[in-house]
């Protein structure tokens, strides 16, 4: 017997009931008589809000580093770096005694209105998983664990504790859960938090089918799941689903009801004995974690700018940055004083520190004569005076920054964004700016993507800040003054307009349930599809320098599945300062037996070049690559044919392709069955031998197919008898079958399944 199940066996029941829920609103339950230690969990993705006192209400947390947000930091593509950012989150939560950090977001952006989006990675599931992933490792290898959450379907604030999110199989399986799947597979979280909402009707928290059947069963998920706070509606429902802890706690009419029920026989003991097994293997494998001492909060923030930096996306530059020694800078925007670092709700971090980008300007401006105008106000008033202030110090200046941020109220947990658009002070505020100045530089800080168009006409550069963390200010400084190559692109497109997005028609939904109706097709995958321009696409951003991709190939032209196939290129930088690149490859089906996205991503690079330098860049692609989910097997499966590898600086910017044929070597159970069509059948490769010489002879049975092959009026009818089912088909035969129709179908059924005659 090992250690944990011997602890298991030696807890009574009111013990085993009472570990399953918090002891307080941020601690485990310890059970002293055993030694078992209480978890200490805090918040959250981007630097740790670790309250002073985790029994009280308060909320003000300890001094901790505050990191940019995930969709700054999916915008680096750079794996390396947020390990290197999980290494020093962890140290933070040693020093102030955190066991488990929750976090990181792994949800996808369905529509860029979600409040919340600024905590969450992407639109695509492949980069979503992969930053998850590089996340969870940095942390846990410091022996801090972490919470990828929320699990699943959790893209919108709006009625978030209630609504169900109405997503078919298919699209579940192919952009909902492969970011939890990557994650889960790859970096084995120590926990998983489920979401608050229902999914198909079901609340997160008791959904069997998501907690234990996909995520424990298959998926190998092996520590334990934890509810969001408050998440948790019948605590044994919960249990039976696989929600191992409810979070948050004191809660003892829950306990109350856990012991009941296994009193009564309404739940068996060995579920809640497999629940406590596997928080106790989280416990004790945090407990072999020392904790406390001190963080090096200077270096933190230095890292943070080092971080913040590479997140930043070039948007637009006519060619005014990196900035040439200007004389005179017109300083704009209330957010050059106040950074706009973070989002707010529970990832709200007291920071240790906070760079003001104004006085980070200063520092590297050399003689250069900075002047300052606030331009808009806190709140979404307009005022014409601040305007005309910052007009007056534009149009002396050689260049104007126009810092803005989009203010809280429009972008937070809690509560969906009520659209894309800057204030309309802000809007003015650009206006005017620009017609005075043409060498005008908006710096932007926003979770999630903007409209442009009222106003980017008129501007020289756009740079995307982000929420940028405490060192932000700093950054966009190095990336203004060219101490740093801006390199980040986009993980999420741009749009023009919110009525061109993805989920437009079916967000935030309606009656308690909100509908997925785009399915597969969110982010890029729809703007594909409907061929829609958009202001940026999902992989975009400018560089100081230029790159070239030349020499592309691919190991294998043909290949089985299972060996998946590596593509490489040539990247040179053909510019005049070092720079790094993001190479991006995405898979297009040339025929599926279903509607897929054009294109999807399934690898990328990020290489760093000195001018004239060349690099070869090589990805591989694994089976999954080029699958896709089959919801009438129930599972992802391949198929044979010519797929195009497309190797991109963006999604909408392919500089090379090849083509490959991929051979299935999957035994798949035959999907056809009595009401599949008589077309179904014969594209099927085991159902058309077999009906095909009963049907051929059917056909000439009744004088649709003769001698001289068929004329056009047997084609019609040929055509019109494709697509009855096999069932019906046979019945209209009737007349001219030996054996009753039924039989015959039953015949051919049993063959195609593989049963012998
Ligand atoms: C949020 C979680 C967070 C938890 C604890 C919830 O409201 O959804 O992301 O980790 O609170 O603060």
């Amino acid at each position: 017997m090992s250690s944990i199940q011997s602890l298991v066996a030696q807890m009574t029941l009111e013990e085993k009931a009472a570990l399953c829920t918090g002891e307080s609103a941020w601690t485990t339950t310890p059970i002293q008589r055993l030694g078992v230690p209480r978890l200490l969990v805090s918040d959250g993705p981007h630097g740790l809000r670790r309250v002073a006192d985790v029994y009280s209400m308060a909320n003000k947390s300890l001094p901790a580093t505050c990191f940019p947000t995930a969709s700054a930091l999916a915008s680096s593509w750079d794996v390396e770096l947020l390990h290197e950012m999980g290494q020093a989150l962890a140290e933070e939560a040693i020093a102030l005694d955190v066991d488990v950090i929750l976090g990181p977001g792994a949800n996808m952006k369905r529509s860029p209105l979600c409040g919340r989006n600024f905590e969450y990675f992407a639109e695509d599931p492949y980069l979503a998983g992969t930053m998850a992933a590089a996340l969870i490792e940095g942390i846990q290898s410091q022996g801090v664990g972490t919470s990828l959450k929320h699990y699943a379907a959790n893209n919108q604030e709006y009625e978030r504790f209630s609504i169900s999110a109405e997503v078919d199989e298919r699209t579940l399986r192919e952009i909902y859960l492969p970011a939890f799947e990557m994650a889960v597979k790859k970096a084995r979280p120590w926990t998983v938090m489920c979401s608050y909402n229902r999914i198909n009707g079901t609340f997160g928290s008791e959904h069997h089918q998501l907690l234990t059947d996909i995520l424990k069963n298959e998926w190998g998920f092996e520590g334990f799941v934890v509810s969001d706070w408050g998440a948790v509606h019948n605590r044994v429902a919960a249990l039976c689903a696989g929600l191992d802890l409810e979070m948050p706690g004191p809660k003892p009419t829950r306990v109350d009801a856990v012991i009941e029920a296994v009193r009564n026989g309404d739940l068996d003991e060995a579920v809640l004995d497999e629940a406590v097994r596997r928080i106790l293997t989280i416990v004790c494998r945090a407990a072999q974690t020392p904790k406390g001492g001190e963080f090096d909060a200077a270096a933190h923030h230095v890292l943070a700018r080092k971080i913040s930096a590479e997140t930043i996306v070039l948007l637009k530059n006519n060619g005014l940055l990196p900035l040439q020694n200007p004389q005179h800078v017109a300083v704009i925007g209330r957010a050059a004083m106040e950074a706009h670092f973070q989002g707010g709700g529970s990832s709200h971090i007291n920071p240790t520190q906070v760079d003001v980008p104004f006085n980070e300007l200063q520092k590297l401006a050399g003689n250069a004569e900075l002047s300052f105008a606030e331009g808009y106000p806190k709140d979404d008033s307009r005022d014409p005076a601040l305007i005309e202030q910052a007009v007056a110090i534009a149009q002396t200046a050689d260049v104007a920054l126009l810092y803005i941020a989009l203010p809280s109220y429009k972008e937070s947990e809690g509560y969906d964004r009520p659209d894309l658009d800057l204030t309309a002070q802000q809007v003015a505020l650009i206006q005017a700016v620009t017609a005075v100045q043409p060498n005008t530089v908006v710096i932007l800080n926003n979770g999630a993507p903007l409209a442009m168009g009222e106003w980017i006409g008129g501007t020289a550069a756009v740079l995307e800040g982000w929420m940028m963390g405490q060192a932000g200010g700093g950054a966009i400084a190095d990336v203004l003054f060219g101490r740093v190559n801006p390199a980040g692109k986009l993980a999420e497109t741009y749009p023009l307009r919110l009525a061109d997005t993805p989920a437009h028609l079916n967000f935030p939904g309606e009656n308690g349930v909100v509908r997925y109706g785009e399915g597969l097709f969110i982010g890029y995958r729809y703007y594909d599809a409907k061929e829609l321009p958009v202001q940026f696409p999902f992989g975009y951003g400018l560089s100081y320098t230029t790159f070239a991709y030349d020499n592309m190939r691919v190991s294998d032209e043909e290949f089985k599945d299972v060996q998946g196939v590596m593509v490489s290129v040539d990247v040179t930088n053909t510019g005049a300062v070092a720079g790094q690149e993001i190479v991006q490859v995405y898979v297009h089906d040339r025929e599926s037996r279903l509607v897929r996205p054009y294109k999807e991503l399934k690898g990328f690079a990020k290489v760093s070049l000195q001018p004239g330098e060349t690099k070869t860049v090589a990805i591989q692609l694994d089976e999954r690559a080029f699958a896709y989910y089959d919801p009438a097997r129930h599972q992802w499966i391949t198929e044979d044919g010519q797929f195009d590898i497309l190797v991109g600086a963006s999604s909408a910017d392919i500089r090379c392709q090849a083509t490959v044929v991929l051979q299935c070597t999957m035994e798949l159970a035959t999907i056809l069955h009595d009401e599949s069509t008589i077309r179904a059948w014969f594209d099927d490769p085991i159902g058309r031998p077999i009906l095909e010489p009963i049907f051929n002879e059917l056909m000439r049975k009744g004088g649709l197919f003769s001698e001289n092959g068929s004329n056009d009026d047997s084609m019609d009818l040929i055509s019109f008898l494709m697509d009855l089912p096999l069932r019906s088909f046979f019945h209209f035969q009737e007349g001219s079958l030996t054996q009753p129709p039924d039989d015959i179908t039953n015949m051919l059924l049993d063959q195609v399944r593989g049963v012998k005659a």
